[in-house]
Parts: C-alpha cells; structure tokens; sequence
C-alpha cells in the first residue's frame, strides 16, 4: 500500500504585494464583476485572462432564466479568449467576486470544477502554466498553474 498527499501551492499576498502586472490582472477582474449579468445569484464574478501577444481579455457570469445556460465569468473569459485570439497562449488569469451584500468576498475566490477543467485544456495548450490569481478583501492567493487546482484532473489527450 502506498499513501499519497497532494499539496497545493499557494502563495498569500496583499494586493500591494503583487508585481505591477498582476496589479493590473486583479483590477481587470474586480472591474469585469461589473459586467455580470447575475440577477438570480446576485454573486457577480469577473475574471481577466493575459494572453501571450499582450491583450488582456475580461469576463464575467452570464446568468439565464433558463438557468443551466449561464456561464462563469472564467469561462466567459477563456472562450471569448480563444474565440477572438486562437494562435494566442493563455500566461496568467485573475479572478474576483462580489457578494450579495455588493461587497467583495473577503476570502480569496476560487473557480469552479468546471471552469477548472475548462481552464486546463487551454494551459495544455498554452505548453506552459497559468499562473491563477484568486482575489478576497482580506488577501489575494496566486497559484503557478491551473494544474494545481486540479489534482487527478481528467486528460483525454
Ligand atoms: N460563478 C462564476 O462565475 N465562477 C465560478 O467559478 C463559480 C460561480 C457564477 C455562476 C453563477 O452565475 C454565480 O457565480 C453563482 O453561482
């Protein structure tokens, strides 16, 4: 019998902490929570993506009455990423949310299982990390890559 750990790496930063670069990532995403469209939840996400020809694409949920047919803001931004610039590699992402109490979660935000996924199959792509930027008030937590969140994470190529 063999036990195994798996250990994330996290690295816990205030926001004056971060390069200037990442500075820039987290006030696209806290910008794009603006853009939700979120009536149901009342939770508005936004996500910033840095491509590696040095455009920034931005996202945020898409709610529908209809309700599985809404999508995250990371997935909004990766789609609309790849959709508008397919030669282009993903190199960093940031995310950040606000409540229903229109305040910004105080602990860091983290995608969803699916956005997880979804975010994976562009850093294979890529052939190099995306460094994932999760954004809370009380601290911001940056991860080398997508890969991390997502232990014993489903390759099909
Ligand atoms: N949501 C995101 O946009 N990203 C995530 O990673 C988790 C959840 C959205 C989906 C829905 O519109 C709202 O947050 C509440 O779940």
């Amino acid at each position: 019998m063999k036990e195994k750990d798996i250990v994330i790496p996290i690295v816990e930063l205030g926001y004056d902490e971060l390069s200037e670069s990442q500075r820039r990532l987290v006030d696209m995403a806290r910008e794009a929570t603006k853009r939700a469209y979120a009536p149901y939840s009342k939770f508005r996400v936004g996500a910033a993506i840095e491509l590696d020809n040095g455009e920034i694409v931005t996202g945020a949920n898409q709610e529908n009455a209809a309700f599985p047919s809404g999508t995250c803001a990371e997935r909004t931004a990766a789609y609309y990423a790849h959709a508008s610039y397919p030669d282009a590699h993903f190199k960093a992402i940031a995310i950040a949310a606000v409540g229903t109490d229109n305040n910004e979660i105080v602990e860091p935000v983290a995608p969803c299982g699916a956005c997880r996924q979804a975010l994976l199959e562009y850093e294979t792509l890529a052939k190099q990390n995306v460094e994932v930027i999760l954004v809370g008030s009380r601290a911001i937590y940056v991860l080398p890559s997508v890969r991390s969140t997502l232990p014993l994470a489903f390759f099909s190529f």
